[in-house]
């Protein structure tokens, strides 16, 4: 088996990458609009309820119809998941993994086309779709390099007359719950990843990027996945999301997304319903605030760079996304200077468009919501660049920086989770430790110096998941940055790390006396 490398990046300097990702962008536009079913023990049902999922630069653009389903039909799936199980789980790790390295092979040959749907359905520009495709793919090989490799278990003691093993079995029927952000790597990596270690799947989309998902689905059919053990289920969070979450069959849920429908699902899960004969499992993550730091002997142009590009990447709808930087105050003039300028050269618009940095944000409560801390950060702080939004076509919001914020203000403690990042200015190494731990979150953050002795502190200091120095703190890459955030920001799963699939999996001791 060649062993895992994370699927490279296209580089489309080179002309022939652009007009391949321009056809592909045509074909795709050509496909737009069609219906899309849902799955329920292999069975394709078409309802009349439909999510209409629409292109967030251009509202009057429909990506497509997705069938919706209600509780009955989730009834049926979470059945048919319970059946299906029972075979599954049966299937040798190694065939499990091979089924993914099928679909890896089936989205790498298609690449562009499903970069060109994020593109089109949640506003990505061409560099970042064609990252989550790749991320997709890297899940996708990965947990299958994993799977083999936990397929034997883990070496524990024997003692003479007593042989004693050590092995993963399968949890059980596992519902998953993405968001829209990395409508293609969070939503295949969480739904392959209980796949591989011989579970059974009722995926559950997110409703502003359901056709994604729907295309995903119809490749892991396509790679020869049995009958019941994926069922597609579109459908309110409300209704069809609390539904699963509660059923007595369910026994992990593997949700990704905000806070607060992250907490509401803990507790909901917590709960032991009638008939119900286990606790269940969650992994749970969750939202972010963070932070790029920036001390005095820090190469300033590096830290610049490091605070636009966590800020504006996908305009900061990563959960990752640098919206705080804490600035050094010998340099805080200086660094705030250079963004600015870096900011008012970012160009914003519809990202079929391959010069536009920035695409809009996802839909209009996303838009309302940003704009309205806009409103707030001109009261808490000083508007230095952006601060403006249009959303007569799309959802554009220009990349937006304040500056002298109090570390308690509003737009310092919440998620904003749009194009906007906000600047504190400390004394000290020890003051930037402090205003970078003050919020609820602990996802990831980044140190900008070149004192090893802040390095070796920020080590134990900083409370993330996730943490680089010297580089932004967004762009986590599978099997080489496993992905999870401490604090309310989730259980700190580390998506994409050796760790990860256990999760999934319940351990089992089998000891015989000879
Ligand atoms: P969201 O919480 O609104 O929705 C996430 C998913 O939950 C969607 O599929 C939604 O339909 C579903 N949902 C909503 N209500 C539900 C309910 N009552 N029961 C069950 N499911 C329900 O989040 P979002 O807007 O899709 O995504 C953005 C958020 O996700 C941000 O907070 C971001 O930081 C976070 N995020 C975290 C990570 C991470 O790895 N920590 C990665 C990406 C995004
Ligand atoms: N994996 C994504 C990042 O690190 C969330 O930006």
């Amino acid at each position: 088996m060649i062993p895992y490398k994370h699927e490279p990046f296209t580089d489309f300097t080179v002309e022939e990458n652009k007009k391949e990702f321009e056809a592909a962008l045509e074909k795709v536009k050509g496909e737009l609009g069609k219906d899309h079913d849902l799955l329920v023990n292999g069975e394709r049902i078409s309802t009349d309820d439909k999510i209409v999922s629409v292109n967030p630069a251009n509202k009057e653009q429909v990506i497509g119809r997705v069938s919706k389903a209600n509780k009955d039909i989730a009834e049926q799936a979470i059945q048919a998941a319970d059946e299906a199980i029972k075979s599954w789980r049966k299937w040798t790790p190694r065939a499990r993994a091979e089924l993914l390295f099928r679909a890896a092979a089936i989205v790498r040959r298609r690449k562009h086309e499903f970069s060109a749907y994020l593109v089109y359905e949640a506003g990505k520009p061409w560099k970042e779709a064609d990252a989550d495709t790749a991320e997709a793919i890297d899940f996708m090989e990965y947990y299958a390099r994993q799977m083999i490799e936990l397929g034997e278990g883990k070496a524990i003691n024997s003692r003479p007359g007593e042989d004693n093993r050590y092995v993963y079995k399968p949890t059980g029927v596992t519902v998953v719950i993405p968001p829209w952000n990395f409508a293609f790597a969070i939503m295949a990596g969480t739904t392959v990843a209980p796949i591989v270690t011989g579970n059974t799947v009722l995926l559950k989309p997110a409703s502003a990027t359901p056709v994604i998902a729907a295309k995903f689905v119809e490749v892991l059919v396509e790679a020869g996945l049995p009958k019941g053990v994926l069922n597609f289920v579109p459908g309110s969070g409300a209704e069809v999301g609390d539904y699963l979450v509660d059923h007595p069959k369910t026994a992990l849920i593997s949700f990704t997304g905000s806070r607060e429908v992250g907490t509401r699902i803990f507790e909901r899960a917590a709960k032991v319903h009638p008939g119900q004969t286990h606790l269940k499992r969650v992994i749970a993550e969750m939202g972010g605030k963070d932070t790029v730091v920036v001390e005095k002997d820090a190469d300033l142009e590096l830290a610049a760079q490091a605070i636009t590009v966590s800020a504006f990447g996908f305009s900061g709808q990563k959960c990752s996304a640098g919206s705080r930087a804490v600035v050094h105050e010998d340099v805080y003039d200086q660094v705030l200077d250079r963004v600015i300028e870096l900011t008012n050269e970012l160009t914003v618009g519809d990202t079929t468009d391959h010069e536009n940095y920035m695409g809009p944000v996802i839909d209009q409560g996303a838009y309302d919501k940003i704009m309205s801390y806009i409103e707030i950060g001109k009261e808490e702080g000083r508007l230095v660049a952006g601060g403006t939004g249009d959303d007569s076509k799309g959802f554009f919001i220009q990349p937006t920086v304040f500056a002298d914020l109090d570390p308690e203000a509003r737009i310092q403690q919440e998620e904003i989770f749009g194009p906007v990042v906000a600047f504190t200015k400390v004394k000290d190494f020890d003051e930037a430790m402090e205003v970078a731990n003050n919020t609820e979150y602990g996802l990831t953050g980044a140190l900008i110096t070149n004192n090893r002795e802040y390095i070796e502190r920020a080590k134990d200091e900083f409370q993330v998941g996730n943490l680089y120095f010297n580089r932004n703190c967004t762009g986590a890459i599978v099997g080489y940055h496993p992905f999870g955030g401490f604090k309310m920001s989730g259980t700190d799963s580390k998506a994409g790390g050796p760790d990860y699939l256990i999760l999934h999996m319940q351990a089992k001791t089998i000891s015989e006396m000879f």
